[in-house]
């Protein structure tokens, strides 16, 4: 009896100590609310907002802003610079706190489309990188450069819970 309740409290321990390294280890991903604590709205410059970052495949903007007041458009390069978004809207967002996945290594343009938002200084653009760019350092090691692996945090995410259910698994067999 003793003996049981010792082991349950240290494979609990255990398990609490992996999920706790596994999920530091995971979050490799990065949110970032546009414009910090200042969020979507007038008056801020967020072209020195978004230069203070490096934005890679994976991570995720978050637009924060008093749903109405302003709205997301992620658009062409020539909206961007027009503030025109009679066309070349990509996405609309306009819930006042909308997630957007960074899923693609690309240059990304956001505007604001209220009148006169976008001129008035609503509106960035960010670089996007692949993630294991920044990971993988020189060729030096060159095991097989042609074929860089692109993993994201969110893969690297589903491996982790994939390990996790195999551990619950394996704990539940051991204590049972
Ligand atoms: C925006 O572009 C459309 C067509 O591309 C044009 O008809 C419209 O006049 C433009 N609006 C402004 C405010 O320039
Ligand atoms: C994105 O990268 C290009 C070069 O590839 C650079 O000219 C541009 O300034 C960068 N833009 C931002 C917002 O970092
Ligand atoms: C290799 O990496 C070093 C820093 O880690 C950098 O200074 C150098 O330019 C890199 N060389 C190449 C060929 O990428
Ligand atoms: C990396 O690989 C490229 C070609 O694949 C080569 O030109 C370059 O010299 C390599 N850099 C290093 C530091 O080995
Ligand atoms: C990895 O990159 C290749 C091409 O570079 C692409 O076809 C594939 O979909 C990418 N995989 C992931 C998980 O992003």
């Amino acid at each position: 009896m003793q003996e049981i309740m010792v082991s349950n409290i240290f494979f609990s321990f255990l398990l609490a100590s992996l999920v706790y390294l596994l999920l530091l280890h995971g979050a490799k991903c990065e949110t970032y609310t546009v414009g910090d604590e200042d969020h979507w709205s007038t008056g801020v410059n967020y072209l020195t907002w978004s230069g203070k970052y490096n934005f890679v495949v994976a991570d995720i903007l978050v637009f924060v802003y008093p749903k109405g007041a302003h709205d997301v458009n992620e658009v062409t390069e020539a909206t961007f610079r027009s503030c025109n978004a009679s066309n070349g809207v990509l996405s609309k967002y306009n819930s006042g706190n909308d997630q957007i996945k960074l899923t693609d290594a690309k240059k990304y343009w956001f505007i604001c489309d209220i009148p006169g938002h976008c001129l008035g200084g609503m509106r960035f653009a960010i670089n996007v990188t692949e993630a294991s760019a920044a990971a993988n350092t020189n060729n030096t090691t060159g095991s097989n450069p042609t074929t860089t692996p692109n993993k994201s945090c969110a893969s690297e995410r589903g491996r982790t819970m994939i390990y996790l259910l195999l551990l619950c698994g394996l704990l539940l067999k051991i204590l049972g």
